[in-house]
């Protein structure tokens, strides 16, 4: 198909020379966003009194038609893309998906990433795992080539390799249908088409100027190349087997995103990624803020896709659930695990263990030469004490073993205030709602002295309501909402909590 679509670039350029013979049009290759090929004859035939009924002049015309112009169109080699090329800087290979070696990264001197070395391949799901600021983000962002390490290399399969990244933020348009999001997935196809549009219509104007003809002609060729890949004619039958597959009835096709809650949201972007058939897929916490019916939807649609994929995830259920390989990062160095989160557990705990009693080990010898050589330092026995002595500044130079480091449990602790009454919370036919949509309806709750209540339900159903409404933020509609009299400060943590300066926690 490519050097038919080359060839009829040049056949038309023929069709420009001024002695050129009229010749009947071949026909192009079907695909949608092709205009027929007949566009191109009545071009060569049409007479100048079409074009100067334009309404700008012909200099201005001729200025916008080569705003159409790009430096490729002069410049690229038949076949050239118009994705970005990032090289493959590293010197090994890997069949598919990506491999990072030696990574290192700082950031205004001070070092996240230090040692990084972890692969993902088809079939694999690799889970990053590590506190707060470990870097994990970072490990997917220099990925998706949006940093820069500082050193190591980032092996990929193949250049231009399709990276898809799931952020936290989902990246949806509000005042779209939820047709029009999946449709923004092809955005770089549609704006080649659009491109393709405007060029054909511009060859329509510029009868009169052979010389721009000629580039416009030189750019429809490129775009034309640009769009082989994409058959824009398949989104649609595209779009229509993944929405059910995503939980999306078909009268969704055509409701605004906005109507959705965070957790369908989360499908859309995803669906979005998967909709461009990506070489590598990864996920930054996609199970922040959606509800327990759709983490589990997520952990079966993830299992059954085969693109390599990296999770980073907090939850270890939904870790368990989906990933075959766990890569932990602590103090910028990589540790890569085989099995899925609680095999990691496990194998991370031996581990610690053995290096434990290692380093135990490697510590009692240590004490016990150090006696020794004061021991043997005076007299006869000063010879061996120097050599003993020098064995040890030799273990302690190469050979020490590293203490495993275990972290502390995290304790948070409330500031003591005198016993409340028993009842803490009284709910009594609460009736509570926005607009049309009812939240509550009669609801009665009653919260006692010392107990941990979990608010569960899907995304929108209210459970951050409840909590406003108990603090007062939020007034019922009807029915009442009571805090105990004696010894109730009600506090609220919320959802992307930020601490603004001069906020306290
Ligand atoms: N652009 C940047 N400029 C300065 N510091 C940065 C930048 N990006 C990340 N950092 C720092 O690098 C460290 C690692 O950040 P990163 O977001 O990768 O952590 P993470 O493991 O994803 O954490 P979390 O679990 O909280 O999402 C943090 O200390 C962060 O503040
Ligand atoms: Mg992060």
């Amino acid at each position: 198909m490519a050097t038919m679509d080359v060839l009829s670039a040049k056949f038309l350029r023929s069709c420009l020379h001024p002695h050129a013979p009229f010749l009947p049009c071949p026909s192009l290759p079907s695909r949608r966003y092709r205009q027929p090929f007949s566009i191109y004859c009545r071009l060569s035939t049409s007479s100048p009194s079409s074009s100067s009924a334009a309404t700008t002049s012909e200099g201005d015309a001729n200025q916008d038609l080569s705003a159409l112009l790009s430096d490729e169109s002069t410049t690229a080699a038949p076949g050239a893309g118009s994705r970005t090329k990032r090289p493959n800087s590293g010197a090994s290979s890997i069949p598919s998906g990506v491999r990072l070696e030696n990574i290192s990264k700082s950031y205004k001197g001070v070092t996240v990433l230090k040692d990084v070395s972890w692969e993902v391949q088809r079939g694999e799901k690799v889970g990053l795992v590590g506190v707060n600021g470990a870097g994990k983000t970072t490990q997917l962002r220099i990925i998706a080539g949006l940093e820069e390490p500082d050193g190591g290399n980032v092996v990929k399969a193949k250049e231009n390799m399709k990276i898809a990244f799931l952020s936290q933020e989902f990246e949806v348009c509000a005042s779209r249908t939820v047709r029009e999001e999946f449709l923004s997935a092809f955005q770089e196809e549609m704006g080649v088409k659009t491109r393709l549009d405007q060029v054909q219509a511009a060859l329509e104007r510029a009868t009169e100027d052979m010389d721009l003809m000629g580039r416009l002609l030189d750019e429809l060729d490129l775009l034309q190349r640009q769009s082989q890949d994409v058959d824009l004619g398949m989104v649609d039958v595209k779009i229509q087997k993944l929405m059910p597959e995503l939980g999306f009835v078909p009268e969704d096709a055509d409701r605004l995103v906005a109507s959705f809650s965070g957790g369908w949201k989360m499908r859309m972007s995803l669906g979005k990624i998967l909709l461009q058939d990506p070489d590598l897929l990864l996920l930054d916490e996609p199970t922040n803020h959606v509800d327990l019916d759709t983490i589990e939807w997520l952990e079966s649609y993830l299992k059954i896709q085969d693109v390599p994929m990296v999770i980073i995830s907090h939850d270890r259920a939904f870790l368990d659930q989906c990933c075959t390989k766990i890569v932990e990062t602590e103090f910028g160095v990589s540790k890569m695990y085989k099995g899925n989160y609680s095999e990691y557990v496990l194998a991370k705990a031996i581990w610690v263990e053995t290096q434990r009693a290692a380093w135990e080990k490697q510590q009692k010898e240590i004490e016990h030469t150090r006696e020794l050589i004061s021991r043997l330092g005076a007299g006869a026995s000063s010879g061996r004490a120097s050599s003993e002595q020098k064995k040890l500044e030799k273990l302690e130079k190469e050979g020490l073993i590293e203490k495993p480091f275990q972290r502390k449990q995290l304790k948070i602790r409330f500031p003591e205030r005198g016993r409340s009454g028993r009842t803490v919370l009284a709910i009594n036919n609460l009736k509570f709602g926005f607009g049309d949509k009812i939240l509550f309806n009669n609801a009665n709750l009653i919260v006692e002295r010392g107990e941990k209540i979990a608010i569960i339900g899907p995304n929108g159903c209210g459970k951050s309501t409840l909590l406003k409404l108990a603090l007062g933020t939020e007034k019922p509609q009807e029915g009442e909402v009571i805090l105990g009299e004696h010894n109730v400060l009600p506090n609220y943590f919320e959802q992307n909590q930020i601490l603004l300066p001069g906020r306290s926690s």
